[in-house]
C-alpha cells in the first residue's frame, strides 16, 4: 500500500494508492474520494503531470487513469479545460457520527456544588502567574515528590492557621488535586492499615462515599439532625477507623456541628485511636454567625483536614490539599506517590503567589458578599412567591434546604424540568440525591445551590424557582 498526498488541488487530497497496479490503484483510490465526496461533483483535478509528480508516478499513468475514469463516467474531460468530477456522480455520504441523544438546554441551574464561574479572577491570577514564574528557581521544573511544592505548603500552612484554625507546619500538607483526589489517599492509607469502615453522614456526596466504597471500605452511616452528624453513635461501630464529615456546614443540610458533638467526635477518635477526616468544603463562606474553626484546631494528631479551591475559586483548577497527622504522612506520601507524582508545577506556584498576595482573601471577601446578597434576594423572593415555604442552612455556604410538601419531592424535581408539555428548563436537585442508601427518606427538600448561576443568570434562576415551587 502507498499512501500519498497530493497537494495540487487547493485542498490536500489524501490517496490511498493500493495494489502493485499503479494505474488501478490510482483509478480506486479517486473513485473512493468521489463516492464519499472528499471529491465534490464538479471539482477540478489537477493535472496529469502535476498530480504524477505529486505522487511520484509517471505522468501517463495517472493520463490513463483519468482516460478510463472518463470512460466510466466518473470523471468529465474537455478539449482544452481541466478534468473534472462529473457533475452528477452520486455520493456516498461519508458515515455520519451518531447523532447525540435528544437533550434539552438547561436555562436555570440551581444544582449545587459550582461557584459562579463567571467570577474567576482572571487579572489576578494572570498577575500571580507571572510573578510565580518569573520567581520560580530552576528546580521547580523537574520531577517534585508527592507532597508538592514547598511554596505552596507553607503559604497553604499560613492560611489555614489564620482563616480556619488549622494547626499545621508546612510538613504535614500535602497538595492533591481536590478534596476527592485526598480522599482517595486517606481512604488507600486505611485500608491497608487493617480499617475495614469508615462512617459517613448520612447526607453528603454521594461520589465522596463511592471513593471510599471503591477502597473496598464499608460505610455505615450516622444520623444527621439539626446539630449536625450525631456522632456518639460512633460508639455503636466499633470496626469504624475514621469517620468522614463536614463539620463546619453539613453537606447539604447546611447545619454546623454542634461544639458538644466536636469535641465528643474528638475523644472517641483519641480513646479508639480512629481518625476524623474533616472535609471543609466551604468553610469559607459564613455570614451572618461567628465563624466556626475547623476542627482540626482541637486535635491535629487525629484529623485529616481536607482543603479545597474548589468553592472558592473554580473546581476546574483541581487544587486542594490535605494536612495531615505527622503519624500518617509518610504512608499518605507513599499512597499517593504511587498513583502520581505531584500537580502541575506551574499551577501550584500561582496559588502560592495568589494566596502571598492577598489576592485569595481579597476573592474571597468579594464573593462572600455577592453569595451573601443572593442568598438575601432567595430568602426575599420565596417569602413573598411561597411563603410556607421553609428555609434552611442560611449562615453559611454556597446552597441551602427549601422543604418541599412530603411525598412531593420528586414531583417537584421533574416539574423543574416540564410543567405539562411546557419547558421550565430549571435544573434542582432534591435531596434525595445525597442520602445514604441505608438511611430513611425523613425529608423532602430541594438542594438550592445559589452560587451556581453568573451573574447575570441569577434573576432569571430565582424567577424560575418560584415558579415551581408548589
Ligand atoms: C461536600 C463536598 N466536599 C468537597 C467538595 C470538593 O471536592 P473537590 O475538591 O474534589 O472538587 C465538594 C464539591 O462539590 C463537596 O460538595
Amino acid at each position: 500500500m502507498r499512501e500519498e498526498w497530493a497537494n495540487s488541488l487547493s485542498e490536500d487530497l489524501h490517496l490511498d494508492l493500493r495494489g502493485p497496479r499503479l494505474r488501478d490503484g490510482l483509478m480506486e483510490a479517486l473513485r473512493e474520494a468521489i463516492r464519499t465526496g472528499r471529491l465534490a461533483p464538479g471539482a477540478k483535478l489537477p493535472s496529469s503531470r502535476t498530480l504524477g509528480a505529486d505522487l511520484g508516478i509517471a505522468r501517463n499513468t495517472v493520463a490513463q487513469a483519468y482516460a478510463e475514469l472518463v470512460a466510466e463516467g466518473w470523471l468529465t474531460a474537455r478539449q482544452g479545460s481541466a478534468t473534472r468530477v462529473a457533475p452528477r456522480t452520486e455520493t456516498v455520504a461519508a458515515p455520519t457520527p451518531p447523532k447525540p441523544r435528544h437533550r434539552r438546554r438547561i436555562d436555570h441551574d440551581l444544582r449545587p456544588g459550582q461557584p459562579d464561574l463567571s467570577a474567576f479572577p482572571r487579572a489576578d491570577w494572570l498577575k500571580a502567574a507571572r510573578r510565580a514564574l518569573t520567581d520560580a528557581p530552576d528546580e521547580a521544573f523537574g520531577y517534585g515528590g508527592p507532597f508538592g511544592r514547598p511554596e505552596l505548603r507553607e503559604a497553604v500552612a499560613g492560611y489555614l492557621a489564620r482563616t480556619r484554625g488549622v494547626r499545621a507546619h508546612p510538613d504535614q500538607i500535602m497538595i492533591c488535586t481536590g478534596a476527592s483526589h485526598g480522599l482517595m489517599t486517606i481512604a488507600q492509607v486505611l485500608k491497608q492499615r487493617g480499617v475495614a469502615e469508615i462512617a459517613v453522614e448520612s447526607y453528603g456526596l454521594p461520589v465522596h462515599r463511592q471513593h471510599l466504597v471503591k477502597a473496598g471500605l464499608d460505610t455505615p452511616r450516622l444520623p444527621v439532625d439539626a446539630d449536625g452528624a450525631v456522632v456518639g453513635h460512633l460508639d455503636d461501630l466499633p470496626d469504624a477507623g475514621a469517620v468522614l464529615l463536614t463539620p463546619s456546614h453539613q453537606f447539604p443540610t447546611g447545619v454546623a456541628l454542634h461544639p458538644d458533638r466536636r469535641a465528643a467526635v474528638v475523644d472517641w477518635a483519641r480513646r479508639t485511636g480512629g481518625l476524623v477526616l474533616e472535609d471543609d468544603y466551604d468553610g469559607e463562606f459564613r455570614y451572618d454567625r461567628s465563624p466556626v474553626g475547623a476542627v482540626q484546631g482541637l486535635d491535629p494528631e487525629h484529623v485529616v483536614y481536607l482543603g479545597t479551591t474548589s468553592k472558592a475559586l473554580a473546581p476546574g483548577l483541581r487544587l486542594g490539599w490535605l494536612v495531615l497527622p505527622p503519624r500518617i504522612a509518610r504512608l499518605a506520601a507513599e499512597a499517593k506517590g504511587e498513583r502520581d507524582l505531584h500537580l502541575g508545577v506551574v499551577d501550584q506556584l500561582t496559588m502560592a503567589a495568589f494566596i502571598a498576595s492577598g489576592s485569595y482573601d481579597r476573592h474571597i471577601r468579594a464573593m462572600r458578599l455577592t453569595y451573601r446578597r443572593r442568598r438575601d434576594q432567595l430568602v426575599a423572593a420565596l417569602a413573598e412567591h411561597a411563603p410556607h415555604t421553609r428555609v434552611t442552612g442560611l449562615s453559611a455556604g454556597l446552597q441551602v434546604l427549601v422543604d418541599v410538601p412530603a411525598g412531593e419531592e420528586d414531583a417537584v424535581v421533574q416539574g423543574s424540568a416540564w410543567q405539562g408539555s411546557a419547558w421550565q428548563g430549571l435544573a434542582v436537585y432534591g435531596i434525595g440525591a445525597f442520602r445514604h442508601p441505608d438511611a430513611p427518606a425523613d425529608r423532602d427538600a430541594l438542594v438550592i445551590g445559589f452560587s451556581t448561576p453568573s451573574a447575570s443568570a441569577w434573576s432569571g434562576a430565582l424567577a424560575a424557582l418560584c415558579r415551581v415551587l408548589p
